[in-house]
């Protein structure tokens, strides 16, 4: 079996995360590292071509797809780069940090007619595959509204972590309620009808702007979302629940990537589903690799997958706006 050629293109941690997953994969192999600081490369790169220069690794090697692992400002001069050599791009959340230049990256690479295809393993998860399953089962019937709380105290400052947070503007709605957004859609299977949001950053708040976002999103398909997400909660154990009231009884998520259970209106227990074994992270980022090779198979597939975070991202954008102007946002 021929195996998909791949350039990893950032090396920072989710870079290196990348990189484990790739040299597992049966189907991909890394032909090169690209990173503009050179300092980054480690032990696990030390036999794999490494590059400061995007325009340099494209010349001496010959990928078959670029994963993008770079943080979301100034995307297009390497979407440029990589379109003079015909690639498709995995290229991680958020496309940008602002609708119009995640517009103008997509419509690029529409009219090149290549893929872009973005990162959300969230996804991937056992607990987002089961709950669809259970939606489509109509067991505990249609959904009508939700409540979904994620409350952490997200430590900014951990060598761990990347540092552009801290000082970037909303940093909570692009960097994380971004996931749990496209999720709504993703597991909802509607987009975003309208939006009211407030946003804030409490006073011991290490994060310059905005961690603090409370949303009410109403979906197309009449679903409501009362949306309650934060990373400077005042305690450092993380708080999550994601609870849909449907026709005949209530869906309840009480752990971000587990703890799912149904209960019918006159049951008087929660039946718990059993999730499969994942390991997260690694399983997650592997499916969405795998569907990231599947789809570079499939020609003029390239529209509808390019302009699907649009439809997420644009939530995060009606909430900054609805927060600066006080009023509901229709998109
Ligand atoms: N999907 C997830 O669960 C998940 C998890 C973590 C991070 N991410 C996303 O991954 C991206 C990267 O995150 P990170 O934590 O590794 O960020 P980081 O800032 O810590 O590291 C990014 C690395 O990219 C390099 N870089 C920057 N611009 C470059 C360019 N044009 N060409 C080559 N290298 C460049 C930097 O030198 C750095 O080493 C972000 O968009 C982030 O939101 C996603």
């Amino acid at each position: 079996m021929k195996k998909i050629k791949l350039i990893l293109v950032g090396y920072g941690p989710r870079g290196k995360n990348w990189l484990q997953i790739i040299k597992k994969n049966k189907k991909t192999e890394i032909i090169a590292i690209c990173d503009i600081n050179e300092k980054t490369k480690d032990k696990y790169a030390i036999d794999i071509p490494f590059y400061s220069k995007i325009s340099q690794a494209l010349l001496e090697s010959k990928p078959h797809g670029i994963i993008l692992s770079t943080p979301p400002f100034n995307r297009m001069k390497d979407l440029k780069a990589c379109a003079k050599y015909r690639l498709p791009i995995l290229v991680e959340k958020p496309l940008a940090v602002n609708f119009k230049e995640a517009l103008s990256l997509v419509n690029f690479m529409n009219q090149q007619k290549l893929l872009l295809m973005v990162g959300l393993n969230f996804r991937y998860l056992p607990s987002t595959l089961e709950k669809i399953k259970l939606i489509k089962s109509k067991k505990v019937g249609k959904p009508h509204f939700s409540k979904f709380i994620y409350e952490r105290w997200r430590d900014g400052k951990l060598k761990r972590l990347n540092k552009y947070p801290l000082y970037m503007k909303h940093p909570m709605l692009w960097e994380q309620s971004i996931h749990h957004f496209d999720l709504i859609r993703f597991i909802y299977n509607s987009n975003a009808k309208t939006v009211f949001a407030t946003t804030s950053n409490p006073p011991w708040s290490m994060y310059k702007h905005h961690t603090n976002v409370n949303a009410i999103i109403e979906l197309n398909n009449g679903i409501q979302i009362n949306y309650i997400g934060n990373w400077q909660s005042n305690c450092k154990s993380i708080n999550f629940e994601w609870r849909t009231d449907c026709t005949k009884g209530v869906i309840i998520q009480k752990k971000q990537f587990s703890n799912l259970s149904y209960r019918k209106l006159n049951s008087t227990k929660f039946k718990n589903i059993k999730l499969k074994k994942f390991k997260m992270w690694s399983d997650d980022a592997n499916h969405l690799l795998l569907d990231f090779i599947n789809l570079m198979k499939i020609k003029n597939n390239y529209i509808k997958v390019n302009n699907d975070h649009l439809k997420s991202l644009i939530i995060v954008d009606a909430c900054i706006k609805s927060a600066k102007t006080g009023k509901k946002i229709y998109l």
